[in-house]
């Protein structure tokens, strides 16, 4: 098999990156790809960042036993815990992060405020404050931590009453905020997001960091003349640790929605 041919590589602490799985469908339908959840070891948001780092080490092994060309760490968590190390230590492919999107949320909220939920450890990392540093200067920013929210998440259930409750709950005390806009700074978000505009309304954009993410990967993988060039559908294959039916049915529900 030459290079080209080979999958993408993806990688989240649970089903939560099937978000962006989605959106790189849509934009490289020829690719095949082959996803890794790690649900037994979920949540990340809420561990200590040696934990996460190992956790990321030892998946990214597991992808590169799957003969990957290029790897997406599809978790704002492990990529804020671990991308500078996996870069060192796995020099001979690229590996692709995904960060909150607040470049963009800056750039549509004029003047008025932003709220980033994202998970404890995200929120408190370097490379989060480092992009603050970048933005608070211009606008109203809070970060709103969301510890639970990927465990709800994690059992499928992206919408009723649970959700509905844990979304207002957060974000009573903004309610008198004007705030333009809502980004979604973990993976696992963009499934409760018909739920988080029932209670902020249309009016307030809703963003997360796939589209830029699958942008960059296309970037990479044109740069390193990785592109697939078959004309047919690719394909995706769905690994767990959790390794049972539930959560892989979970997994291909999700990407379907
Ligand atoms: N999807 C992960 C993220 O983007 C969730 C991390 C977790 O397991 O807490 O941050």
């Amino acid at each position: 098999m030459n290079n080209k041919e080979k999958p993408i590589g993806f990688f989240d602490s649970g089903v939560g990156g099937i978000s962006v799985l989605k959106e790189s469908l849509k934009v490289l339908p020829s690719e095949d790809f082959v996803y890794f959840g790690d649900s037994l070891n979920a949540p990340y948001g809420t561990k200590n960042v040696n934990e996460v780092r190992k956790l990321t080490f030892n998946a990214m092994d597991f992808l590169l036993s799957k003969g990957v060309k290029v790897v997406v760490i599809a978790c704002n968590t492990a990529t804020s815990a671990a991308i500078d190390a996996l870069r060192q230590k796995y020099t001979d492919i690229p590996i692709i992060g995904i960060e909150p999107a607040l470049k963009p949320a800056v750039e549509i909220s004029k003047g008025k405020s932003i709220i980033i939920m994202a998970t404890p450890m995200t929120l408190s990392e370097k490379k989060f404050s480092n992009l603050m540093d970048k933005y608070d200067k211009e606008v109203n920013i809070i970060s709103l931590p969301c510890a639970g929210l990927v465990e709800l998440i994690e059992d499928g259930i992206t919408e009723g009453h649970q959700i509905e409750e844990y979304l207002r709950d957060k974000l009573k005390k903004f309610m008198y905020l004007d705030v333009a806009c809502i980004v979604l700074g973990c993976t696992h978000y963009p499934f409760i997001k018909n739920e988080l505009i029932k209670i902020v309304g249309e009016k307030t954009t809703i963003i997360d960091g796939s589209v830029g993410t699958v942008n960059q990967l296309k970037r990479q993988l044109a740069s390193n003349n990785l592109l697939n060039e078959k004309k047919t559908k690719g394909t995706v294959t769905v690994y767990n640790s959790l390794n049972n039916k539930q959560i892989i049915d979970l997994s291909y529900k999700l990407l379907r929605l």
